[in-house]
């Protein structure tokens, strides 16, 4: 049975689904930007999109909001300042707020960085991905590695203090000692986060029509190894699987996703997840993914791609797939709170895991064991609903 009291934090996830040119290796929905974007038309649809989801939230304050790609840096500090101010008139903003925004290298200037802060934005998180240029060619990269230095500067001579740089690793061939001096270069930049992600070949991807030759597992694992002592060494804490932070910096609008928090998803292909209290009823949404179709829909009901109630048992394994991912795992409490289920529905997938190694109960605290860690995907299994409804989360 559902038991809500109150829905969990709400946060707003802004999509922006252009970028300079199409990367192989991403899935994300994003499409290459033609010279004159539509930056006008786009706020006005993502104001209009925010206004039909306005019913759904009444009266909650919002506690981060993350304009994500794409590439939002390819948005003028004009358009950015219009699309926050159309967000505060209306709705409720958390005084400390943070309010994050994606760049890529290739479109960063420090202007236009002084001009994001000026509008409200709190945080940059730049997609750097590597420092040496024969990866970043690999990549597909727009940018090369002087452009990420001057981007990662930039941000700070515009005043930003909170500061993500996304690095990845397992790159094609990328050797070990090559990744290592891509972690030593982004530390020297001194940002608060990292984002260190393991270069996967998704579907519907040119790499994964065409691979790379990629580092072997092996190999993976000691770069993986290596770097996490090194960060370590470093004064970077890892929180979740990919992120790493210093002092208080941990990213708290990624940390709403894992911990099952609510969220707004505006923009083209973007997905929200809310919680109605009074009913006990977690609704998933997604919008139309073309940006063409967006624009021409965006506010009415042609806009919304899909729809659907969380049962019981998609509830357990979307609370299991999110909040596994943080190293400090979970109590029952936040199991009840979040997904509005008594801890009794919980208990049996985590004795089965527990039975399996894969993770520890003190109390009420939920934590992976160092197996669980490392072989994270069948820990997660043990939460599969037996009849899955389960139908991809397909975050941003
Ligand atoms: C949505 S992208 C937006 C960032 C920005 N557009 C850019 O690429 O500079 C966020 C991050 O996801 C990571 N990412 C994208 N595709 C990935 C993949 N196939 N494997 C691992 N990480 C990936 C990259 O580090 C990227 O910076
Ligand atoms: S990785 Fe970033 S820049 Fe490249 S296509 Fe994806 S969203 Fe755009």
């Amino acid at each position: 049975m559902f038991i809500f009291k109150s829905p969990p934090p709400l946060s707003l996830y802004i999509h922006v689904p252009w970028c300079i040119r199409k990367c192989p290796y991403c899935d994300f929905n994003s499409h290459a930007a033609a010279d004159d974007l539509p930056e006008d038309a786009y706020i006005d649809a993502l104001l209009s999109d925010l206004d039909s989801e306005l019913p759904a939230v009444w009266g909650r304050t919002i506690q981060t909001v993350f304009i994500g790609g794409g590439t939002p840096s390819l948005l003028s500090g004009n358009a950015i300042d219009r699309l926050l101010s159309g967000v505060r008139a209306r709705l409720p903003l958390k005084p400390d707020i943070e309010i994050t925004l994606e760049a890529n290298p290739g479109s960063a200037e420090q202007e236009r960085f002084a001009a994001y802060r000026d509008a409200g934005v709190t945080r940059l998180s730049i997609g750097v991905q590597s420092f040496a240029d024969s990866s970043l060619q690999a990549l597909g990269r727009v940018h090369d590695s002087n452009e990420a230095l001057r981007a990662a500067r930039a941000a700070r001579q515009a005043g930003f203090d909170k500061i993500n740089l996304d690095l990845m690793f397992g790159l094609p061939a990328q050797t070990v000692e090559q990744a290592l001096a891509d972690l030593q270069t982004a530390i020297s930049l001194t940002p608060g986060h990292l984002s260190w992600y393991q270069l996967t070949l998704e579907p519907n991807t040119l790499f994964h029509a065409q691979p790379p030759i990629l580092p072997d597992d092996d190999a993976k694992w000691e770069i993986q190894q290596a770097g996490q002592s090194l960060l370590s060494a470093e004064g970077y804490t890892q929180y979740e699987v990919s992120a790493y932070a210093s002092g208080g910096n941990r990213c708290r609008h990624n940390l709403n996703y894992w911990r099952f928090g609510d969220y707004i998803g505006i923009g083209a292909g973007a997905h929200g997840k809310i919680t109605d209290g009074g009913h006990g009823v977690v609704t998933r949404r997604w919008k139309t993914r073309h940006p063409r179709h967006y624009l021409a829909s965006a506010g009415c009901d042609s806009c919304i791609d899909g729809e659907r109630q969380l049962d019981a048992g998609t509830a357990i394994f979307e609370f299991a797939l999110n909040h596994l991912r943080l190293n400090d795992g979970f109590h029952l409490d936040a199991f009840e709170s979040a997904s509005g289920l008594s801890r009794e529905r919980l208990l049996p997938f985590v004795q089965a895991a527990v039975t399996a190694g894969l993770l520890t109960q003190q109390g009420d605290h939920i934590r992976h064991t160092e197996t669980g860690w490392r072989f994270l995907d069948d820990l997660v299994a043990c939460f599969m609903p037996e009849e899955s409804e389960h139908a991809g989360d397909g975050k941003h």
